[in-house]
């Protein structure tokens, strides 16, 4: 939810700490801020808007400490204002906070904190408490002031009578740091440590750390050292940039054909789909007789692409639960469930708590995340790592169809475990799968076309995506991705739904886009989109028609490769990304950094 960074070394940490900012900034962006520490003590520098804004105001000071910590945030507690900004300081203390700390008001009443606070945010209150407890020992401080805390926190401190040193401490919240030549650095995710070092570590849950130029201390609670795994990564820094893209959404869309590959052929034997690199044991396929995917927003989404293929050619039950409703429903799975939980950052909360929850009800579970040691990848027992790099912009991309790839691949393995399909038939799926991103590339030579589709949508307010089968399944993904970049309403409907009450909404004009690429419905889909035709709708037709004799369908065709229907989603996926980039682009709007959004939701 917030993007946090600390630097010490021998060099001014300033302009670090805000090049680190712009390099989280995907993370939140209400506002920014740094502290800097020195002799001299702590200066605090903060602002309403987007990273940009703070190198302005920063723009004329000589501050030159080598010593400092810097925060993007995405609003919880407090409105958008220069007094919840972070960092905040209190007395001696100055933090940034990632995280919710859900008894702050208790701690307020319980510590006499009133009158040392200025902002309505629960962060502030960490630091007074703190400042409370600090009386010349920052571990003690420190762990005194976690003792009282209830919630979620990522936590970067600077005493000022200790220069040249940033004290941290996580328990939910995302952290990792790493150490070089350069000095000690420490931040939410690695893309604000890969100019510095290609090594890190993920912060311990509930160690305290003291960085200071010349290494970092990691203790627990009971003050012994403890020595982190050091983990790689496995990208580089350009990764982490736009590569002359206008947006990150659009190199990432253009990345998906190697997202994919670098997905899927690694996981391929002998052209069969092979788990054993990655750990994963049969026994989980074999001795499971249902399936539950929980996730979030478009890693749910993948999901219930999964969900389709595998009740379409496997016959096993899968359910697909929101997590955050999941969590709180006791659900009905057991040591015969397989939980399959997907999130991209591998931080998600909602999708954490849910797979604890599976797990301690004896479900097996396994996760696809595509951040190396994220905390969901940590706490689940089997991971299958997509590998489509660094996804900065908020809008998920690439990192929804490494999902449905990967889907695709525990769909064949479990197939050929269970032998509910023949080596031969698995040969002939992975060969599909693995031309998969062959579609994409030709589908995204179509770009030029789908951008016209943009300026009828632009002007929209309510746009329909309709589907049967597999298709309605995207439609659920399509209309996510044009509401949170382009703040046009778009609603996902079953085609043959829409009859029963919301064809009320189709006037003159108004969007729909139906996907009819899935042969055995097709003709009723057609059925659908005349009904709507017939009241005024604007139609985008997507199939694999080689032309349209009927110009009454459609407004619009945008026509696919002949494909296997159930191959059809990585071409259709494409399309529908391009058609809500483009439209938030023909609007003149952030495309990478929506307006109330923020990359990793690590807040319930
Ligand atoms: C997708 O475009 C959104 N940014 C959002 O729905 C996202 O998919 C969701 O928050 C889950 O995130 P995760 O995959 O990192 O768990």
């Amino acid at each position: 939810m917030c993007g946090i960074i600390g630097f010490t070394g021998d060099q001014p940490a300033k302009d670090i700490i805000i090049g680190g900012l712009e390099r989280l900034e995907y993370r939140g962006y209400d506002s920014a801020g740094i502290a800097l520490l020195d002799e001299k003590g702590i200066t605090v520098r903060k602002r309403t808007g987007k990273v940009e804004e703070l190198r302005k105001l920063c723009m004329n000071d000589t501050l030159d400490a080598c010593c400092g910590i810097g925060h993007t945030r995405w609003a919880t507690h407090g409105g958008v204002t220069d007094a919840n900004a972070h960092p905040h300081r209190c007395g001696q203390v100055v933090l940034i906070h990632n995280g919710i700390i859900e008894n702050y008001r208790q701690l307020v009443t319980e510590y006499g904190l009133a009158d040392k606070l200025v902002s309505e945010t629960d962060s502030e209150v960490v630091a007074a408490l703190l400042d409370t407890f600090y009386e010349g020992d920052p571990e003690a401080a420190i762990k005194k002031t976690v003792k009282a805390l209830s919630g979620a926190f990522a936590l970067c401190i600077m005493f000022e009578d200790i220069p040249g040193t940033i004290y941290a401490i996580r328990n939910v919240s995302p952290m990792v740091a790493t150490h070089s030549e350069s000095g000690s650095v420490i931040a939410s995710d690695v893309t604000a440590l890969i100019e510095y070092s290609n090594d890190y570590f993920v912060v311990p849950e509930y160690h305290i750390l003291k960085l200071t130029r010349d290494g970092i201390l990691v203790t627990n609670l009971k003050g012994k050292e403890v020595k982190p795994e050091i983990l790689t990564v496995n990208w580089d820094i350009k990764s982490a940039q736009k590569g002359g893209y206008p947006f990150f959404m659009l190199k990432e869309i253009y990345e998906q054909p190697d997202a994919i590959r670098n997905t899927v052929m690694p996981r391929v034997e002998g052209d069969l789909p092979d788990f054993t690199e990655d750990g994963i044991d049969d026994a989980i396929f074999e001795n499971c007789d249902k399936l539950m995917v929980v996730a979030c927003g478009t890693a749910m989404h993948a999901g219930i692409v999964g969900k389709h293929l595998i009740e379409k050619l496997l016959r096993i039950p899968v359910n697909v639960e929101i997590a955050s409703e999941f969590r709180y429903k006791d659900p009905i799975i057991d040591e015969k469930t397989l939980t399959i939980v997907l999130s991209q950052s591998g931080e998600t909360i909602d999708t954490l708590e849910a797979l604890k929850l599976a797990k301690s009800k004896g479900s097996k579970t396994l996760s696809i995340v595509n951040v190396k040691g994220s905390t969901i990848a940590r706490e689940s027992d089997y991971v299958l790592y997509t590998h489509a790099g660094p996804e900065i912009a908020v809008a998920s991309t690439k990192a929804y169809t490494v999902q449905v790839a990967a889907m695709y691949l525990i769909t064949c393995r479990m197939g050929l475990v269970k032998k509910l399909i023949s080596e031969s038939d698995a040969r002939k799926f992975m060969a599909k799968l693995i031309s998969a991103p062959n579609i994409i590339e030709e589908t995204l030579k179509d770009a030029n076309d789908i951008k016209r589709i943009a300026n009828h949508i632009k002007m929209a307010t309510d746009t329909f995506y309709i589907g049967r089968g597999l298709d309605y399944t995207m439609s659920l993904e399509a209309a996510l991705k044009l509401k949170e970049i382009s703040y046009v309403h778009a609603e996902a409907y079953a085609a043959g739904e829409l009859k029963h009450g919301t064809i009320a909404l189709i006037a003159e004009n108004v969007p729909v886009i139906a996907l009819a690429t899935q042969e055995d419905v097709y003709a009723k889909v057609i059925s659908n989109i005349r009904e709507v035709k017939a009241r005024g709708a604007y139609v985008v037709l997507v199939s694999m028609d080689e032309k349209i004799d009927d110009p009454a369908i459609c407004d619009k065709h945008i026509r696919i490769p002949k494909l296997d229907p159930e191959f059809t989603a990585f071409a259709t996926a494409v399309i529908l990304q391009l058609i809500a980039y483009y439209t938030s682009e023909a609007k003149g709007l952030d495309v990478d950094k929506p307006r109330n959004l923020a990359k990793s939701v690590t807040v319930e």
